[in-house]
């Protein structure tokens, strides 16, 4: 993770970088830190915790200089400490680091041999002191940089300044995004083009193996051979992703309420409303009528989506489905049938693990998907066909509107894939169409329900541990669930497949663990109706997510009820994910937690 920024400029930079590293605090808020060059020296300023701590420490410590690098840490190696905080520096060399050195110890120990010591507990700080021993040696700077990258193993961006240097960067990029902003006579490294965009929408996006020279007039991008190489310079719309709160007390609160029109969006990708017809806009690089199979990797909430989406792909279009978490499918070597389609489901399309995953599927005869949001990341850069969620920046850590527009996408791909194989039928397909046209509206009605929600959660943050049950396209959801609320309210919470609950989670059921149940009325109520008899049996306290006719039947049982709106069990998935969203929310928000900032966590995951 960790982001990283670097100016070569005209004008003093200090200020700049802050302003950069606002943009990616997304990426890390564990540690802040800059260095600048001034009059050819290396000056410092780091602090712990948010940029805000860096930014007074600056008010009354500034620094000068036209050429600075900066920082945002989300802590691998080492502790939240200023100590190391990056950039890391020696009087010669300054660097920032985003990613991880797999192999530092062996090289400190290298090192240690020729008296140069580590004085912090990161694997980072190992890169300016390799760099600082062959400049000691007699090489000039970009020479030390290109002997020391060729020794590090595993995942990096890098910018270094130099001392005695006032107008050089030197960047080196593989395996953790990095990307050139051209300026008028000044020139820009950055993690992302949203940090860039401040300063240019020119952007290039370095490519693996990648290093480069930067100075105010250029930037010189040389291959991992060392050859000059052309890379090309895109114009990004980054700047347009700028966004406020607005009247809402947190960016997650804002983007739950952004659901409605952002799902509205990806339903007009796939449906002429008119026509009530599907008509894709995304040109496909496959045939879903020739798919032995689909494999699906993603992390964390994207993972969930795309388990959702297996069900609908296997019922709807007959499509096997494959899917796992991009950290375990990257090593796993799973044997893949020729002209299958590998799918890559992100947010940020920068996640570490999902993107490793990539080459693997392309290297063996996969064609190659993505869903993402950040149309301009790397993982939809590198793929055959991309499936745009245009749902916006989201700033909140905690994914919201990513998920609903993913399985929107998700939902509306399977249809395409239904009918191309031909297993649906146009009466099937118009009555699905139906359900996904009422989708916006269903989502703006489940809000209503946020009052009600807010009530519940009240009661819900008494407890230390909850559990989330759900069946078919709905256990996905109740795992999203417990995914959110522990990781926005810090409550223990774990989510089942509902038949499972008697293999072990019932174990935990009493009168202290409330165990939220996601069950509309729809062909499997019935099995749920019996797992919720046993936690009742045993005291557990059921909160129950259901519809108006789920109330009905089986609100009895549940001490307390959210009630969504009755829609064809197709959408079901998206609709509760608004009410497990909602609860998550004001449980975590009335136990006074750093809602869109939660501990520990950070929005871009580009470590694995
Ligand atoms: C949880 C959450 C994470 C992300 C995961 C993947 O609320 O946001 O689990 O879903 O880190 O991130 P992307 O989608 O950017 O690949």
């Amino acid at each position: 993770m960790c982001g990283i920024i670097g100016i070569a400029g005209r004008e003093p930079v200090a200020d700049r970088l802050v302003s950069a590293l606002a943009r990616l605090e997304y990426r890390g808020y564990d540690s802040a830190g800059i260095a600048t060059l001034d009059h050819g020296t290396i000056q410092r300023r780091r602090a712990p915790g948010k940029l805000v701590n860096l930014a007074n420490r600056l008010s009354l410590e500034p620094l000068e200089g036209l050429t600075g690098i900066g920082h945002t840490r989300w802590a691998t190696h080492g502790a939240a400490t200023e100590t190391n905080a990056h950039p890391h520096a020696t009087p010669r060399v300054a660097v920032v680091h985003n990613g991880i050195i797999e192999n530092y110890r062996s090289l400190l120990v290298e090192l240690a041999v020729d008296g140069y010591m580590p004085t912090t507990q990161t694997d980072s700080e190992v890169v300016a002191l390799m760099v600082t021993r062959w400049m000691d040696l007699g090489l000039a700077p970009v020479a030390a940089v290109q002997a020391s990258v060729s020794r590090l193993q595993g995942a990096f961006a890098l910018v270094f300044l130099f001392h005695g240097e006032d107008h050089l960067l030197v960047a080196a990029r593989q395996g953790s995004p990095l990307a050139i902003g051209y300026g008028a006579g000044e020139m820009f490294l950055g993690s992302d083009a949203l940090a860039l965009s401040l300063f240019t929408d020119k952007v290039t996006y370095l490519e693996e193996g990648d290093w480069a020279v930067v100075t105010p007039e250029s930037a010189d991008i040389r291959s991992r051979a060392g050859a000059s190489v052309n890379r090309v310079v895109h114009l990004s719309n980054a700047s347009s992703n700028i966004v406020e709160k607005g009247p809402y007390r947190h960016f997650m609160l804002k983007e739950i309420h952004e659901q409605p029109d952002a799902v509205s969006r990806v339903v007009g990708q796939f449906i002429d409303r008119g026509a009530g017809t599907l008509a894709v806009h995304t040109p496909l690089s496959f045939d879903f009528a020739a798919l032995p199979r689909l494999t699906v990797s993603a992390c964390g909430t994207a993972y969930l989506a795309g388990a959702v989406g297996k069900y609908w792909f296997e019922r709807y279009a007959r499509l096997p489905v494959d899917i796992d978490v991009a950290s375990e499918f990257r090593y796993r070597q799973p044997p893949l049938e020729p002209n299958g389609l590998a799918m890559f489901i992100s947010q940020s399309g920068e996640t570490a693990d999902t993107l490793a995953a990539l080459p693997y599927c392309a290297d063996n005869g996969q064609h190659i998907a993505s869903v993402v949001n950040v149309e301009e990341s790397t993982i939809a850069r590198e793929s055959g066909s991309v499936f745009p969620l245009r749902c916006g920046p989201e700033i909140g850590v905690a994914s919201t509107k990513a998920f609903t527009t993913q399985l929107t996408t998700l939902a509306c791909l399977s249809l395409v894939a239904g009918r191309a194989r031909g297993v649906l039928s146009g009466a099937d397909v118009e009555a699905l169409i139906e359900a996904l046209n009422r989708l916006p509206g269903a989502l703006a009605e489940a809000l209503r329900a946020e009052p009600d929600i807010a009530e519940i959660a009240r009661r819900l943050t008494k407890a230390r541990n909850a559990l989330f049950l759900g069946r078919g396209s709905l256990f996905p959801i109740a795992l999203e669930g417990a995914l959110k609320l522990k990781e926005i309210s810090y409550i223990h919470s774990e989510g089942y497949a509902a038949g499972e609950l008697k293999h072990g989670p019932i174990a935990l059921v009493d009168e202290t663990i409330p165990v939220i149940v996601i069950a509309p009325s729809d062909e499997l109520t019935e099995k749920t109706i019996s797992n919720m008899q046993e936690v009742c049996a045993r005291g557990g306290r059921i909160i129950l997510i259901t519809d108006a006719q789920g109330a009905e039947t089986h609100g009895a049982m549940a001490a307390e009820i959210i009630v969504m709106p009755q829609v064809h069990p197709f959408i079901a998935p998206i609709v509760a994910a608004v009410a497990i969203q909602l609860l998550a929310y004001h449980t975590a928000v009335q136990l006074g937690a750093d809602v869109d900032q939660p501990r520990n966590l950070a929005k871009s995951v580009t470590v694995e």
